[in-house]
């Protein structure tokens, strides 16, 4: 396998061709997602909701995205690994953002970070790229200002937000951001965007008029089945599957049916 780069995304928007992404927090998911030819694996915030069970992405602490990333990096041959700076990690101060940012790319070994919004983190995305770092940006739905937004709906569905939201992305693109991601936002705003510039847009609920794609691995896979936004194909029923291996498995320990004669030693 060729490995992924921040430039390979470039030329694959430029040739045309569909990114795909999808999010892991562990070596073994990390490997399979890796080895199925995912182009960008995103070691998201999203490991707040997903794998600690908070509600919202906030908690999370760089030191945990950092134990995160370190494991995925160790499975992956060939994808992109891009690392979300968590909430708090970066707000601050852009010396704040750079140094939060340097601890995951030392410590992950992760290719890449990505934190939300627009101008208002502008000086953080220009400090973390003078060290030489990758920074991919979110805007639309940013989870981390849930608090702000009051509800998960769609955004920038008003003039001003929708205003805003390109003026931010060009500046994004401007600043030198590799890639952006837009979470929930109309597909005709979404693909004016993606038209607009040269770096790809990857989207998640944002139509198919963008560069890429992204889902939260365990939602793809029908693992969380309370979440089910409109935005979100499943794969598989996994939920059902698991649950049904899970019961046969209790069954058979109260049975004695496991383990039988070849199952010992
Ligand atoms: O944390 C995450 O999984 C994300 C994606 C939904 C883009 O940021
Ligand atoms: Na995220």
């Amino acid at each position: 396998y060729k490995r992924v780069t921040v430039k390979s995304l470039t030329e694959m928007k430029a040739n045309n061709e569909k990114i795909s992404m999808l999010t892991a927090y562990d070596y073994t998911m990390a490997k399979i997602v890796d080895g199925a030819g995912v182009d960008v694996i995103l070691v998201g915030d999203s490991a707040s909701n997903v794998m600690a069970g908070h509600e919202t992405t906030l908690p999370i602490t760089l030191d945990q995205m950092i134990y995160h990333a370190s494991s995925v990096v160790r499975g992956i041959d060939r994808a992109l690994v891009v690392v979300d700076l968590p909430f708090g990690s970066y707000q601050s101060d852009p010396k704040e953002a750079l140094r939060s940012s340097i601890r995951i790319m030392k410590e992950s070994g992760g290719h890449a970070v990505k934190l939300e919004g627009g101008k208002e983190v502008k000086d953080s995305i220009k400090r973390i790229l003078h060290a030489g770092i990758p920074v991919m940006g979110h805007l639309g739905l940013t989870p981390q200002s849930i608090y702000k937004f009051g509800t998960y709906t769609v955004r920038a569905k008003e003039e001003e937000e929708a205003k805003k939201l390109k003026e931010d992305a060009l500046m994004l693109q401007k600043a030198g951001c590799f890639a952006i991601v837009l979470e929930k936002v109309p597909a005709n705003l979404a693909r004016e965007v993606a038209e607009k510039l040269t770096i790809p847009v990857i989207g998640i609920g944002a139509g198919n008029g963008v560069d890429g794609q992204v889902l939260v691995t365990h939602d793809m896979l029908g693992m969380t089945h309370e979440f089910n936004p409109r935005f979100l194909r499943r794969y598989l029923d996994l939920y059902t599957e698991m649950t049904s291996a899970f019961k046969q498995y209790v069954d058979d320990v109260k049975s004695v049916d496991f383990p039988n004669e070849d199952e010992q030693y």
